[in-house]
């Protein structure tokens, strides 16, 4: 399901996404700790004139993690091959793949999580020491050789780190988790976008994008575009705080950030298990989502904005979750009380 508050990655996003795309680590903004780890890294790298350590970037969508990863090759001065894991059908794939690396080249691994078993099984040995073992023949006559590839570098992207498996985790050398963006991150990336796009947008328009953006810089993208178009209609072209307000009314867009599937989320707990505590696997069945996917990608923005808590027993929506979507019923100078429970 995506809707405009969705940080999944639409058809329209990939349009644009490549012209907004950090081009320098000084345009990557926020993120400080990630950023200045890489950037040791890379600088340790170039002087020794070594391929840097495989990366492992990992965190919920939208955040930062192709971006990253392009950076980094652009700051090492190296070639980058693009690929995913769903893409590299047979051993066979990676073989040709990594045999055609140079050496400090980059291969991107995108969703490294959803690598063929067998597939990735052949990482382990490039990853660690460079070669590739390779069967040639069949049968009695099989023979395995053993190919020296050169020295590159591996960059996995994920949304699941859960789904890592600890001998692909343990090969890399580097892993980092990106966070939901702080909200003055967010105003920032607004106004590099929409200068990017050629628009005019008042400090207080951008203030209003970044607040409903769910710590996500894909979000407060589309959020921008979406809002440039009400300006260009409604206005002269200039975004300012009323036009940005009005047009994410008319939108109709959370000013939390929350989106349909946080929301399904919250109103079944509440609704359907009395606000919880509810398991993890009890959940997913019932609002028919993967639970990893609500694991990784939902719950942690839940629980980041105060909505969510994690306790022994399950899951369990907090006041504000109900205050928020309207479950609190206040009585003048009496504490408010969700209406499920008196
Ligand atoms: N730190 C940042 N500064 C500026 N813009 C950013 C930053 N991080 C992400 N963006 C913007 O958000 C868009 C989405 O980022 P990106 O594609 O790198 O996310 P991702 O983590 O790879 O997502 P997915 O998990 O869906 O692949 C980029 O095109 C870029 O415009
Ligand atoms: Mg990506």
């Amino acid at each position: 399901m995506t809707t405009i508050l969705s940080p999944i990655k639409t058809k329209e996003d990939l349009l644009f996404e490549e012209s907004l795309r950090p081009r320098t680590f000084d345009e990557f903004i926020g993120q400080d700790n990630v950023k200045e780890n890489l950037r040791i890294f890379i600088e340790a790298a170039k002087r020794r004139d070594e391929p840097l350590d495989h990366v492992l970037l990992y965190g919920p969508p939208g955040l930062g993690k192709t971006s990253l990863a392009l950076l980094i090759a652009r700051e090492m001065g190296v070639p980058i091959k693009p690929t995913s894991g769903p893409i590299i059908e047979r051993p066979g794939d990676l073989s040709a793949i990594l045999t055609n690396l140079q050496r400090k080249e980059i291969l991107f691994i995108d969703e490294i999580h959803r690598l063929h078993p067998q597939v990735e099984e052949l990482l382990y040995s490039a990853m660690e020491d460079y070669t590739l073992d390779i069967i040639i023949g069949q049968g009695p006559a099989a023979r395995s050789h053993k190919l020296q590839l050169k020295k590159f570098t591996l960059i996995g992207a994920t949304t699941r780190a859960g789904r890592i498996t600890p001998p692909l985790r343990g090969r890399f050398g580097i892993i980092h988790r990106l966070d939901y963006y702080r909200e003055e991150d967010l105003e920032k990336i607004i106004k590099r976008s929409a200068s990017l796009l050629r628009v005019q947008i008042e400090e207080e328009a951008a203030k209003e994008i970044a607040q409903r953006s769910r710590g996500t810089p894909r979000v407060a993208n589309r959020l921008l575009r979406r809002v440039r178009d009400y300006a260009d209609v409604k206005a002269d072209g200039i975004i300012t705080r009323k036009e940005a307000h009005e047009a994410l009314e008319m939108m109709e867009v959370d000013s939390m950030g929350l989106d349909e599937v946080d929301r399904k989320i919250l109103q079944t707990i509440i609704e359907n298990f009395r606000g919880g505590p509810v398991g993890i696997a009890t959940l997913a069945a019932a609002i028919d989502e993967e639970k990893e996917t609500i694991e990784s990608i939902y719950e942690p923005f839940l629980m980041r904005i105060g909505f969510l808590e994690r306790t022994l027993r399950g899951r369990r929506v907090t006041p504000r979750a109900l205050e928020h979507l309207g479950y609190l019923k206040t009585k003048k100078g009496n504490t408010s009380q969700p209406k499920l429970f008196d």
